[in-house]
């Protein structure tokens, strides 16, 4: 067998002309509430490199955007639309996942077709099964159960959603052969090199929204010394000073509950951290809100801000930046602050451009980094611009991710089968 060296199968162990090949991207992307316009088309534009070089076979495209109850958990025909666009080939919106409707459309297929199914998460099985490891029960669900028989292969070239067990993620492995897309591969092989052991020392800047997460992973990164220290900003920045008992004050507090439905739990979580690794975990000694219209910078002893936290000070920026500069590996997921608004974005701006210049192997994720690099014109001094944001961090602190493991037993299980290149 003309197969690949590594643990997974990828689009060149086959021959896929003609096939119906099932493709999972990653293609949840920021979108304007109101006009429902996709504000950054990056992951779209990474994975049409996969779309590309399935110009032969019958392509059904399947993708989640968001979450249920979010303000951009929409339905995917505008990503449609700007496949089309970029692609200048038209990627057809089929309104729905596995209804009687979509399995005729994918029977009438033909070469050169692509299709994009609907948002999966609109379905409740995709979902409702979350953290399930059981890969068994993924693959009864009606999901994947409708669409398997009517494929030939599985195309995974979702890594930023490779840390969720959902069913499109890993329910196919034993019931096709499930290949790494372009993507999946790229990402796999950069990031390999963060483990070198001559690296150090390591950090991981921890950002944006999405804290549940990144306390999760910074437990692990430290647990496993997969990093050295952690430096906390954005809204896991102020789940940290809570845990450090500073009160952050009233509308911060209110912003993170909305945001991760209460916060008392990550809290204590972040408490825990630092009661253990206190003197690895950084948090921010000055931070930046809005008052009377203007940025306003206080110090950690001055709280409560009467205002909204929504950036870092101009101290926490000079000591985060004495970190950068030392370190031999960087890996940053999410912002400082709110950088869209230009009087918030410095934290995030000082930061990024330290990183850019700095000696360090930098690896940055997440959608809202990876725009802040481009506004920013610096992509080509970033050496891996992952497209996940979760995946890459749990990725780089050593979890094994289940998408991952998906590829990698749907491997053993078809190495012997009769469809490889000979
Ligand atoms: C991401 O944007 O990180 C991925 O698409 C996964 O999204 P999720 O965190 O909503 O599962």
């Amino acid at each position: 067998m003309a197969g690949s060296e590594f643990d997974y199968f990828t689009m060149d162990d086959f021959d896929l002309k003609n096939k119906v090949v099932l493709v999972r991207v990653d293609i949840n992307s920021p979108i304007d509430p109101k006009s429902g316009r996709i504000l950054d088309d990056h992951r779209i534009r990474k994975h049409l490199r996969t779309i590309r070089d399935l110009e032969k076979s019958k392509v059904i495209i399947l993708a989640h955007q968001s979450r249920p109850g979010k303000k951009d958990y929409t339905s995917l025909d505008s990503h449609a639309m700007r496949m089309t666009q970029i692609l200048g080939k038209r990627v057809e919106y089929v309104d729905g996942l596995f209804d009687s409707h979509v399995r005729k459309r994918i029977r009438n297929m033909r070469a050169g077709d692509k299709i994009l199914l609907e948002n999966a998460r609109f379905y409740a099985e995709e979902t409702s099964l979350k953290g399930e490891k059981d890969h068994s029960k993924h693959e009864n669900t009606h999901i994947v159960q409708r669409l398997a028989p009517m494929i030939d292969f599985y195309v995974n070239d979702a890594f930023a959603a490779a840390h969720r067990a959902q069913p499109t993620l890993v329910g196919f492995s034993n019931l096709v052969p499930n290949l790494a897309g372009k993507v999946m591969q790229t990402e796999l092989d950069d990031m390999s090199k963060a483990f070198s052991p001559d690296i150090s020392p390591k950090i991981a800047m921890l950002g944006g929204i999405k804290v549940d997460d990144s306390i999760d992973v910074a437990e692990h990164m430290l647990e496993t010394g997969a990093m050295d220290k952690i430096l906390t900003m954005g809204l896991v920045g102020q789940v940290f000073l809570l845990a450090q008992d500073k009160d952050i004050g009233e509308p911060s507090i209110s912003f993170i509950d909305k945001e991760m439905n209460g916060t008392k739990e990550l809290v204590e979580k972040a408490k825990k951290l630092l009661d253990r690794w206190g003197d690895q975990i950084k948090v921010p000694q000055d931070v930046a809100f809005k008052e009377d219209g203007k940025r306003k910078i206080i110090s950690v002893e001055e709280l409560p801000a009467s205002g909204e936290i929504m950036d870092i000070g101009i101290k926490t920026i000079i000591d985060y930046s004495e970190d950068i500069e030392g370190a031999e590996l960087i890996v940053v997921n999410g912002p400082a602050g709110a950088f869209e608004y230009e009087d918030f974005s410095i934290g995030t701006t000082e930061l990024f451009r330290s990183i850019a210049h700095s000696e360090a192997y930098s690896i940055i994720g997440g959608g809202h980094s990876t725009a802040v690099i481009e506004k920013l014109d610096l992509s080509r001094s970033i050496d891996h611009i992952s497209t996940g944001g979760g995946a890459c961090i749990n990725f780089l602190a050593g979890r094994d991710l289940p998408a991952i493991e998906s590829l990698e037993r749907s491997k053993r299980i078809f190495r012997r089968g009769p469809f490889h290149k000979s």
